[in-house]
């Protein structure tokens, strides 16, 4: 489904980076801090182009091959350098304690890959590392401004807080904001954004 989606001109979530990493990595300060970064589930790119033309050294890793070749072309267009590494987050184990930030922007997946994922992501950061997430939750199904139907792939708070319970909580919301970012996310949506660093 995502080759598919994917294989056209048009970046499909837009070239420029989700808004609420953009601010919240400026917020804090993290374009000082080095140490390289890791995009899950990444698709074409945007988030991961953004950070390595700040500098960063940036993996990002997805299923999508044809997603990660539009990575490539729009680093490579931006004038920068971006791994990319074509992988199921089902199986996907990076190196421990490796990462200054692993960033997860709409990383939706079945419930069994989601958990994989979210502990890898934590197993993945270097202590004081963070995890920047933003997804949509339960309460964007039937809104049709984004996201898969499906509720079992939302991202909650709950789930979010468990996986890193003992680490520093630094952001953890569920709100509504307007997000218009590329043809499929179009309106007001109802996300979770969660920013924690690990202990
Ligand atoms: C909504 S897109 C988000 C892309 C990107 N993070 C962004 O913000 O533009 C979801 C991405 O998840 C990827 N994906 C879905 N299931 C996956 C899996 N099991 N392993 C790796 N990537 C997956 C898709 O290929 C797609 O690129």
């Amino acid at each position: 489904m995502w080759d598919e989606r994917f294989n056209q001109d048009a970046y499909v979530y837009g070239e420029e980076p989700n808004t609420f990493l953009a601010q919240l990595w400026q917020e804090l300060e993290l374009a000082e801090r080095s140490g390289p970064v890791l995009c899950l589930a990444e698709g074409e790119g945007r988030n991961a182009v953004h950070l390595a033309d700040l500098g960063h050294e940036v993996t990002c890793v997805d299923l999508s091959r044809v997603g990660l070749d539009k990575a490539e072309q729009l680093a490579g267009r931006r004038g920068v350098n971006i791994q990319t590494v074509h992988a199921d987050l089902g199986a996907y184990t990076p190196e421990p304690d490796t990462f200054a930030a692993v960033v997860m922007i709409f990383a939706h997946t079945p419930p069994q890959v989601r958990q994989h994922s979210l502990k890898m992501a934590r197993q993945a950061l270097k202590p004081g590392g963070y995890l920047i997430l933003e997804g949509y939750t339960e309460d964007q199904i039937g809104r049709g401004t984004g996201g898969p139907g499906n509720p079992e792939m939302m991202f909650s708070q709950a789930e979010l807080e468990q996986v890193f319970a003992g680490d520093e909580i630094v952001l953890a919301r569920e709100i509504e904001r307007e997000i218009n970012e590329g043809l499929f996310h179009t309106g007001v949506g109802a996300v979770v954004q969660f920013v924690a660093r690990k202990v």
